[in-house]
Formats: structure tokens, C-alpha cells, sequence
């Protein structure tokens, strides 16, 4: 029997509900695969902030490196500048536990509707390795003359080639885990980024030639790739990029798929604790209506109980999504759909929990 402790964080708006549905499941899971889950439960996020003034606590992030795995549900309040919780809480956890990849699966399930005319499930299964830890989110550079017609701003795309590396490595290893079309795509901007994107090309082909030779190496630059993710996704198995591309790809990645009502990402550390997290937002205004759609935070825990080894209790629930999916029960992935077809988070989530205990 294999125990895991995981650290829940629900954060704002809809997050704690959507996270709600994804325990549900995970729990049904853990269930039926002998496995026990200790949860403890986290209120960070913009109401503790408001009411304490507390953001993260370093003691929080030394709890979290005693749990084997992090579920956060949104992080994000009206009331609150943003960048403060995002930096505080989100990005601050990625970077003291070096959760140095981010994973987003782009993968169209049955019966999602995705806005590229003719493409199926059979044409959209790809997965983006975001570097997420470096890059321009390091926070190298800074503002001089602030408020005068002077003022200078600078902020730097920093990447070590420690960094790259490990990142590439990573993604390497997955390409070939995949065994699809073994095929690993580098997004960069070697055109324009001279400096930054010749590393990781010259470190690409540097370790695919060394390491990798059963991998086939491709290239685009990051524009020219958001006209081929949308034109021809089937091109793609594995995409490699740094932080600020990725970024910015796997928002056009989760709409590829059928929006942000599905997609998940996970926050790797390879060696350490690992976050996982729907990519949307907290959707305030939907707040304790339960119309949301939790499928997002639901394939975050697939893909937690996937990094921890759990192969049969994640293929559950990826099993009963895909189920509760070709049911037809959902006409959509928005909160409106879900409010007008008579669904709620709860019943998605209920419908879920039940498929994984019955399968
Ligand atoms: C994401 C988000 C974050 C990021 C924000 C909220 C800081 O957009 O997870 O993609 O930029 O990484
Ligand atoms: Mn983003």
C-alpha cells in the first residue's frame, strides 16, 4: 500500500470549489488502488491576505516540502493589486521548491469542442515543456528615474546553461517516454534573441545528438509556431521553450483543447515536491455558484497521482473523464453552459467520483 501526503490549497474565488471535485475524485481513485492520501488543507490566497496581511509564510513553504505533492485550485482576488498573489504565493512556491519544469498536456478529448475547423482528437495530443524557472521571470533587471520623461526599465531574459539543460533533459526523456512520433520541437527566437535562444539551440542539438539520437530535433520560432499550433497541431508531440514563450503557447495550447475549462498543468520538480494546478484563473464573479466547470482541477490530480507513480489510479481517472465526456452530459466547458444544461461542479464532480469507483 503506498501512503502520499498532499498539500491542498484551494486559493480564491472558485478555486477551494473546484478543488473540492478534484479530492473527490482522487479520493475515489486512492481507493480503489490501495493507496492512502493525508491531506492538509492551506487557506493562502487574497481573503487570508485582506483580513492578516500574510501572503505565504516561509513556515508554509516548509510544510509543503514535507508533503510529496502540492494541488492548488486559483490564486487570484479582485480586491488585490494583481502580481501580488500571483508573485507571492504562485510563483513563489515554483521558486523555492525548484519546480523548474512546467507541464501542460494539449490534449483534445472526445466530445470537447475545439475552435480549429477539421481537427479531432487524433490530430491534438501534445504536451508543452515550459521552462519555469528562470528566463524573464527571474526578476533581473530594475527601473531607474522612476515618474520622469527619463525613466529607464529593464527587465532580462536570464538562462543559465545549467538551466537549459536540465529543462531539455527533462524534455528529452519525455519525448521518448511518450513514444509517439518521437519527436521533440525547440520553440525559440534565435532570429531575434541571439544570445538567449542560440544557447538552447546549440544546447538542444548538443545533447539530442549526445543522448538522444532515437529523437528526432526540430526547430520554429516562437510566432511561427502559434500558426502552426492552430493550423496544423498534429505536427506536434513534444515542444520544448523558456518560460516567457511557454507562457504565452499554452494559453493558445488550452483553447486549442477546448479552453481553460480542461486544461491542466503541473509545476515538476523531478527530484522534489511537484505542484499541479488547472491553468484558468478564480473566475470571481462565479464564486459559490457551483456552476463552474472543475474538469481543469480534476486532470491536475490525474496528472498528480501520474507523477507519483500512480499509473492505474491516474489511468482511472482519465478513464471516467472520458466517460463522463462521450456521456454528453456537458454541452460545454463554460460556466454558462454548465449553469444552462442543469450540471453543476458538484454533480461534474459526483458523476466523476462515481464512474472511477465503478469502472
Ligand atoms: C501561468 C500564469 C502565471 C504565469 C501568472 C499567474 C503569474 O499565467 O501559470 O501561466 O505567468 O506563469
Ligand atoms: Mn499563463
Amino acid at each position: 500500500m503506498s501512503k502520499y501526503k498532499i498539500a491542498l490549497m484551494g486559493g480564491d474565488g472558485t478555486g477551494p470549489e473546484v478543488m473540492a471535485e478534484a479530492v473527490k475524485v482522487v479520493r475515489a481513485a486512492a481507493a480503489r488502488c490501495n493507496i492512502t492520501l493525508e491531506t492538509t488543507t492551506y487557506d493562502f490566497g487574497g481573503n487570508r491576505y485582506l483580513a492578516t496581511g500574510e501572503i505565504l509564510p516561509d513556515s508554509a513553504l516548509d510544510e509543503f516540502r514535507k508533503h510529496d505533492a502540492i494541488l492548488l485550485g486559483a490564486i487570484g482576488h479582485p480586491d488585490v493589486k494583481p502580481g501580488i498573489l500571483e508573485k507571492g504565493i504562485l510563483l513563489r512556491t515554483r521558486f523555492e521548491l525548484d519546480q523548474y519544469i512546467n507541464l501542460r498536456p494539449v490534449k483534445l478529448y472526445p466530445n470537447v469542442e475545439t475552435p480549429i475547423k477539421n481537427k479531432g482528437p487524433e490530430d491534438i495530443d501534445f504536451v508543452v515543456v515550459r521552462e519555469n524557472s528562470a528566463g524573464l521571470y527571474t526578476g533581473f533587471g530594475g527601473v531607474q528615474k522612476k515618474n520622469t520623461p527619463h525613466e529607464v526599465a529593464e527587465q532580462c531574459m536570464v538562462y543559465t546553461r545549467f538551466e537549459v539543460d536540465r529543462c531539455l533533459k527533462f524534455a528529452f526523456d519525455l519525448a521518448r517516454k511518450r513514444n509517439k512520433t518521437n519527436t521533440l520541437t525547440l520553440c525559440g527566437k534565435t532570429n531575434v534573441l541571439t544570445f538567449v535562444y542560440d544557447l538552447w539551440e546549440r544546447a538542444f542539438h548538443a545533447m539530442g545528438a549526445a543522448d538522444y539520437p532515437d529523437i528526432k530535433r526540430e526547430y520554429a520560432h516562437v510566432d511561427a509556431i502559434t500558426m502552426w499550433m492552430v493550423k496544423n497541431p498534429e505536427w506536434f508531440d513534444v515542444i520544448v521553450t523558456g518560460n516567457m514563450f511557454g507562457d504565452i503557447i499554452t494559453d493558445l495550447g488550452a483553447m486549442v483543447q477546448g479552453g481553460m475549462g480542461i486544461a491542466a498543468g503541473g509545476n515538476i520538480n523531478p527530484e522534489g515536491v511537484s505542484m499541479f494546478e488547472p491553468i484558468g484563473g478564480s473566475a470571481p464573479k462565479y464564486t459559490g455558484l457551483n456552476v463552474i466547470n472543475p474538469l481543469a482541477c480534476i486532470f491536475a490530480g490525474h496528472m498528480m497521482l501520474d507523477y507519483l507513480g500512480e499509473q492505474e489510479a491516474a489511468d482511472l481517472i482519465e478513464k471516467a473523464c472520458i466517460g463522463f465526456l462521450k456521456s454528453g452530459k456537458l454541452p460545454g466547458m463554460s460556466a454558462k453552459e454548465i449553469k444552462e444544461s442543469g450540471m453543476s461542479t458538484t454533480k461534474i464532480g459526483d458523476d466523476i467520483a462515481n464512474r472511477v469507483a465503478t469502472l
